[in-house]
């Protein structure tokens, strides 16, 4: 993107006030009508729109859901509009336009079409058509700006949820210390023991630091209160080069502390975090078929299993099992 002066940015926003007073939105042209500027936006949009509802209306008009509602009671007092409820759910209102809004429409449309035309009539075709281009350009800039601004907002929020509950539960999740090693290797050898979570053969230190402490991978912990490490998670690309964009992650919870829900939050703050690191999607590439609780959690994360993989991990009874790699967009 190029960078912008704030002489630009102010010579956009000063023909935008131009072309907003020469449309006399200011003086209101359609002051006569008595019909106000939301009024117009939504009496329109009815025009072409069968039975919306309240929330589809605000959601059309990008208005909150109050602003929406009051627009809506002021429009039914002029008697533009009215509402029937659905048949199958009666809190839902359906809204309809009435004679009175349908005269109202045709009373201001044409003011606003002919000063359309008019100016129009003035340019170029050539000078219409970078109208055109520009004012659909603009509104599209607008609109990535709202969904980006919104997307901030959105993952704040489910951060600020995650770090909520997280309190609640008298936990803490935090970068990997150097201090917590010997804590986390502990659930490390405990998980690998087990025989059944996770593919590695041996349960060493250097096992350890080789699958978590690679030179892309980030580790977290969760802590209690009192500063015991419960388990922890690596997150890093599951490949190089064209492909970095996807991440990968192992979770690990230390077996007193399983089936609370640590597991889930662990893995809903991981999300978030490979968001934040610019990872567009998660992978996991050798989740053991008989490792249930893994699967269900994965699975009621979003998680889709992509490819089976047949006798994919020998058992430590010499049997085999299937192996599954699953696979998530993060923007989702
Ligand atoms: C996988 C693991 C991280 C999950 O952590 P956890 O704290 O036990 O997970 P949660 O308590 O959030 O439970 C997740 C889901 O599994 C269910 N679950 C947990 N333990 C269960 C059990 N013993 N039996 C059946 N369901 C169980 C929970 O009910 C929950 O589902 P729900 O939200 O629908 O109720 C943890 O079990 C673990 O460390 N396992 C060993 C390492 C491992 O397998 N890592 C994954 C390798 S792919």
């Amino acid at each position: 993107m190029k960078n912008l002066s704030s002489e630009e940015i102010d010579l956009l926003r000063h023909n935008a006030r131009c072309v907003v007073r020469e449309l006399g939105l200011l003086n209101d042209a359609y002051f006569e009508i008595g019909v106000t500027l939301a009024e117009r936006h939504l009496l329109i949009e009815l025009a072409s729109w069968d039975s919306p509802t309240m929330g589809e209306i605000a959601e059309r008009l990008l208005l909150d859901k109050s602003t929406a509602s009051r627009l809506i009671g002021k429009a039914m007092k002029k008697g533009y509009i009215q509402y029937t409820s659905d048949a199958k759910d009666k809190r839902k209102k359906i809204i309809h336009m009435t004679e009175v809004g349908r005269r109202t429409l045709a009373a201001f449309e044409p003011i606003a079409f002919n000063q359309t035309k008019d100016a129009l009539s003035t340019l170029s075709a050539e000078e219409i058509e970078l109208v055109y281009r520009g004012v659909a350009l603009y509104a599209k800039g607008l609109k990535n700006s709202r969904l980006k601004n919104r997307k901030l907002i959105e993952e704040r929020d489910r951060l600020d949820e995650i770090n909520g509950r997280w309190a609640g539960l008298g936990l803490a999740l935090r970068l990997f210390a150097e201090g917590d090693e010997e804590r986390l290797y502990e659930i490390f050898r405990e998980v690998v023991d087990s025989g059944n979570q996770f593919p590695y053969e041996s349960n060493s230190i250097q096992e350890f630091h080789r699958q978590f402490f690679g030179p892309n991978s980030q580790v977290y912990v969760v802590h209690s209160s009192g500063g015991e490490i419960l388990g922890g998670f690596f997150i890093k690309p599951n490949f190089s080069g064209r492909s970095d964009h996807i991440a990968n992650a192992a979770y690990m919870i230390k077996s007193t502390h399983r089936g609370q829900g640590i597991g889930t939050l662990l893995a809903k703050a991981s999300l978030e975090i490979a968001k934040e690191l610019g990872f567009q999607a998660m992978q996991f590439n050798m989740v053991f078929s008989q490792n249930f609780v893994a699967l269900k959690l994965y699975q009621k994360l979003g998680f889709n299993i992509v490819g089976t993989i047949p006798s994919a991990i020998r058992n430590p009874d010499g049997n085999y099992q299937t192996g599954y790699v699953l696979h998530r967009e993060l923007d989702m």
